[in-house]
C-alpha cells in the first residue's frame, strides 16, 4: 500500500455528497472491486453524509484509505457539532426516524459496513465511523 490517503469534505448541504462520492469511487479505483463494493461504499457515503448535513447541521465527511489485518481498509468518518445521538440503540432500529425519513440510512449503513461505530466527541455533536475492508 502506498502513502495513505486522507481526504475531507465539508458537508453543508445535500449538493456537497457528490464530491465525496466521487472520490470515494476515486480511492477504491486501485482495489479489485465489484459493483456490490461500489454500491456498499456509495451508500455508507450518501446516508452518513445525509445525516450530518439533515440531523448534524452540518460538518466534515472524511475518507482514508488504512491498513487492517487482511489489507487495506476504506475509513468513512462522518462528523458534526449537532445535537448528538442521545440513545444510539434506538437511533440503529430500522425505522427509527426523528424526522419523518424512512429511518434506514444509520441501521443500513451499518449492516452494510465491515466495521461500524458510533461516538461523541467531546464537546458535542456525533462521530460515526464505518469501516469496508477492500
Ligand atoms: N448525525 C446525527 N446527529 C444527530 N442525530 C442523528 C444523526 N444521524 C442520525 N441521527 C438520528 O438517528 C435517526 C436515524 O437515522 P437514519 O439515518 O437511520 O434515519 P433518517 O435519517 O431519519 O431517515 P433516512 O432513512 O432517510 O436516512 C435520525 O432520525 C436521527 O434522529
Ligand atoms: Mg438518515
Amino acid at each position: 500500500m502506498s502513502a495513505p490517503a486522507s481526504l475531507s469534505f465539508p458537508l453543508v448541504c445535500a449538493a456537497d455528497l457528490e464530491a465525496a462520492r466521487v472520490a470515494a469511487v476515486r480511492l477504491l479505483a486501485p482495489f479489485a472491486h465489484g459493483p456490490r463494493m461500489l454500491a456498499r461504499v456509495k451508500t455508507i457515503v450518501s446516508e452518513l453524509g445525509r445525516n450530518v448535513v439533515q440531523h448534524g447541521g452540518g460538518g466534515t465527511l472524511t475518507l482514508a484509505l488504512t491498513p487492517h489485518a487482511q489489507g487495506v481498509a476504506l475509513r468513512i468518518e462522518a462528523l458534526d457539532c449537532g445535537p448528538g445521538i442521545t440513545d444510539v440503540a434506538l437511533a440503529l432500529s430500522p425505522g427509527f426516524s426523528t424526522t419523518r425519513g424512512l429511518g434506514l440510512g444509520l441501521s443500513g449503513s451499518r449492516h452494510l459496513a465491515d466495521r461500524f461505530e458510533i461516538t461523541a466527541p467531546r464537546g458535542g455533536g456525533t462521530l460515526v465511523t464505518a469501516w469496508v475492508w477492500l
